[in-house]
């Protein structure tokens, strides 16, 4: 009968076991990990940097351009249009028709002053900027308030249909204080 059999338990770690535990966890410690983290982290440094060039490089080819709405538009026949000021143009082009004995034209809705859109008044048959309280008359010249000049008009042809065709980018000044009076330029009105 084997008799002398001890139950076993847990081995202690000899002293010199104990001894290379530290040792393992200042490895990590040493010189050359840390040499290998700087390494790491410079290189990391080094693709994030060249990362951000190249993505601004290639920005260049990719430019953020305004894409502004056309400003040329047809606004139909001249037989469209009865006498008077015409508003079906002013949300979507910003502008008026006006139709006059013998001519037609076309007045950017916007006040000489500082730019605000004024009201068509028809039953006072005047243009009113609500914004300082300039007043024009139906052929959008001032007569009141602080407005310095009369508004602006549109470029205007008829093309080879007969339909007219409008440019607000190419407009017609009158400013009597400059001595300039455009509003009777072909391309400022057409015959009607
Ligand atoms: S912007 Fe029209 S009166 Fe001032």
């Amino acid at each position: 009968m084997p008799e002398n059999i001890q139950p076993k338990t847990a081995e202690k770690p000899s002293p010199a076991a104990a001894l290379s535990a530290p040792a393992k966890s200042n490895s990590q410690n040493s010189p050359e990990a840390v040499n290998k983290i700087r390494r790491r982290l410079l290189w990391t440094g080094i693709w994030g940097y060249l990362g951000v060039n190249l993505l601004m490089f290639l920005r260049y080819f990719f430019p953020r351009a305004l894409f502004e709405p056309p400003t040329v538009f047809n606004a139909g026949y001249v037989s469209d249009y009865s006498l008077g000021v015409d508003q079906r143009f002013l949300q979507s082009e910003r502008c008026w028709v006006v139709r006059e004995p013998g001519r037609l034209f076309v007045i950017f809705a916007q006040c000489t002053h500082l730019g605000c859109t004024p009201d068509w008044e028809p039953s006072q048959n005047i243009f009113h900027c609500p914004c300082h309280g300039s007043e024009y008359d139906s052929e959008g010249v001032n007569f009141a308030g602080p407005a310095p000049r009369p508004m602006d008009r549109c470029h205007i042809i008829l093309d080879p249909s007969n339909q007219i065709v409008v440019d607000t980018s190419q407009r017609y000044i009158q400013d009597p204080a400059a001595g300039t009076n455009q509003f009777n330029d072909a391309g400022a009105f057409i015959s009607a």
